[in-house]
């Protein structure tokens, strides 16, 4: 157990609702392994609340830690400035002290890059990516693929407009690529031309479990990649199908993982112990 004193260093975690977070047993786990006096806790934040508790981390003096839903947009306008990536991508996950500033930054991406180069180290330069949905985490991985050199990436949503949104950042981005609705002639073709197949819907997510994103799984080679950004369960029926077809396919523990050591690299100056951040996510999950 930490041993909590004067010299304790605190980080929070700001979002609303909080209960079933993983963030403070793994980052906590974390600061034993390396024997640090540092603490990290959750602090559920009322809507109208949020200014305020920003500027209650700056007088306090806590100058670290994350965002998670519904504010990851919503805190923008109240910190001192934010990294290029995040401002792209319009959300940040990530508050670390920049020169006695409050800045936000956003590793949901990276931390997704960096799970996938820990499958296929060859990462997206000059690959193309198919994405499903078009939420916030789909975003962010759109971003960060598309600054990383993906050849093409195509966003099928059920919303278009959210799709066609997300396409202008990506064109930005000297990347090509379209919009899909789920019933484009298109998506076929999509399907099978794409190194990488992206679920970022919540179809399949516990307890739905018997749904999954509605492609036929006919049409997936045995030389793609599927990804799920679930993690719970660890395999959807979307993986499940894919991994019957012969593809090689990615849970989204690896994702969740990684974005939590870019952020506590970030924002605690240390190295992480990614094993025992991982060991104690497992435990969870
Ligand atoms: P996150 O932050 O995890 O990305 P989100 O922003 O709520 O979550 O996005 C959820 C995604 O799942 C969206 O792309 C959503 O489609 P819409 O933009 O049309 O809402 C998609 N999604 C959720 N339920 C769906 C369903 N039943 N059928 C198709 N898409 C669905």
């Amino acid at each position: 157990m930490l041993e909590v004193n004067g010299n304790t260093k605190i980080y929070v975690l700001l979002g609303n609702p909080i209960a079933q977070t993983l963030s403070p047993a793994m980052y906590n786990a974390a600061f034993r392994a390396l024997q640090e006096n540092r603490l990290y806790i959750a602090c559920k934040v009322e809507e109208d609340g949020l200014e305020e508790a920003v500027k209650g981390l700056k007088a306090l003096g806590i100058m670290g830690g994350n965002v998670t839903v519904p504010f990851k947009e919503k805190i923008i306008p109240f910190l001192d400035g934010i990294s290029e990536e995040s401002r792209l991508i319009g959300a940040v996950n990530t508050l670390y002290c920049r020169e006695g500033e409050l800045w936000g930054t956003n590793t949901d991406g990276a931390g997704f890059l960096k799970a996938l180069k820990k499958v296929d180290p060859r990462g997206v330069e000059g690959r193309r990516v198919l994405m499903l949905g078009a939420g916030g985490s789909a975003r962010a991985v759109a971003v960060t693929l598309a600054m990383a050199g993906a050849k093409e990436i195509n966003i099928i949503n059920r919303t278009l407009s959210k799709a066609q949104e997300i396409m202008e950042i990506v064109y930005g981005l000297d990347c090509r690529g379209q919009a899909l609705g789920w019933d484009d002639k298109s998506i076929k073709e999509a399907v099978q031309e794409s190194d990488f197949i992206i679920n970022t819907t919540s179809l399949g997510m516990v307890p739905r479990v018997e749904e999954m994103p509605p492609l036929n799984p006919d049409w997936f080679r045995p030389s793609q990649w599927v990804i799920d950004l679930i993690y719970k369960p660890k395999e959807t029926l979307f993986l499940r199908e894919a991994r019957i077809k012969g593809c090689q396919t990615l849970n989204g523990l690896g994702m969740l993982l990684e974005q939590g050591v870019l952020a506590f690299e970030q924002w605690s100056g240390l190295k992480p112990p990614v094993e025992v951040m991982a060991r104690e996510l497992e435990r969870w999950v």
